[in-house]
């Protein structure tokens, strides 16, 4: 096991432009640096378009950086890895494959033999509450349900980094709040590094350990706020003083960016 405290991403100057259909250049991300240490839950908040989807994909090696570099364990990264794994906004299903065939898809790509693959894509799927849906198409389900799938798929590697950019934003406020919940103890129980971008304020205060706020034009990093309220959590924390400070606080941030 390795020390809890240590840093296993890090982040140096990195800065990403895109060519706009107009010719000119767009600087998504400015000069972006900081670290996430083992096991911790560092969220990414920020208002539309200030570069957090290319952050994301940028750690999972889907995209190369302009400037700078991104290390893990002290080795740069040059592209996807086993290691990292990504759950997206919109699930990203397989349409024509049942819910096993999804989770074990990826497990299918490393080369593993077929029983194993099912057996493990079984044992998350349980895990995600979804035992019984096994041959389930991903159309057959609702949104939550298929945000489980995507759970799922990205649990069955294993990874030692989940990354994850607004895995609740297509959902209904409850679903959202009962997925935060299940998460939440998952995470508590397997532990993993955790970079989680999300639009909702109350959810980055509950989950996380850290939180990010991005500025728009050029993205960079404006603030972190570190979240400490103590372990494990529970809805209980939601009620507290120190839990609606700190959502807060985000938000007054978040509004002193906005008019900036
Ligand atoms: N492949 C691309 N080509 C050109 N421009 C891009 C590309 N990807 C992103 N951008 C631009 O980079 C900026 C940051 O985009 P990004 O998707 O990272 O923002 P975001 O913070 O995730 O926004 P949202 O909250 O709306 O998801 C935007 O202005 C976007 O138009
Ligand atoms: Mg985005």
């Amino acid at each position: 096991m390795e020390a809890d405290n240590e840093r296993i991403i890090e982040v140096a100057g990195v800065t990403k432009r895109f060519q706009t259909t107009e010719g000119g250049v767009l600087t998504a991300l400015q000069d972006i640096s900081f670290s996430v240490r083992s096991n911790e839950y560092v969220s990414v908040i920020g208002p539309s378009g200030c570069g957090k989807t290319t952050l994301l994909r940028v750690l999972g090696g889907l995209i190369p950086t302009d400037e700078g570099e991104i290390q893990i364990h002290g080795r740069p990264v040059t592209g996807p890895g086993p290691d990292r794994a990504i759950v997206f906004q919109d699930f990203a299903l397989l349409p024509w494959a049942t819910v096993l065939d999804n989770v074990a898809f990826p497990l299918e790509a490393r080369g593993i033999p077929r029983a194993e693959r099912q057996q493990r894509a079984g044992e998350v799927i349980g895990l995600v509450g979804l035992a019984g849906f096994e041959n389930y198409y991903p159309h057959t389900l609702s949104g939550g349900m298929q945000q489980r799938v995507g759970l799922a798929r990205a649990l069955a590697v294993d990874p030692e980094t989940l990354l994850m950019d607004e895995p609740f934003g297509a959902l209904d406020a409850q679903t959202r709040r009962r997925l935060q919940n299940e998460l939440l103890n998952l995470w508590q129980r397997y532990r993993k590094t955790v970079v989680m971008i999300t639009h909702d304020m109350e959810e980055a205060v509950y989950l996380s350990d850290r939180i990010l706020i991005f500025a728009p034009r050029p993205g960079r990093v404006a603030e972190e706020v570190l979240v400490d309220l103590s372990r494990p959590r529970d809805e209980h924390v939601r009620r507290t003083t120190a839990f609606a400070d700190l959502v807060e606080h985000v938000w007054e941030t978040l509004q002193r960016l906005t008019i900036e």
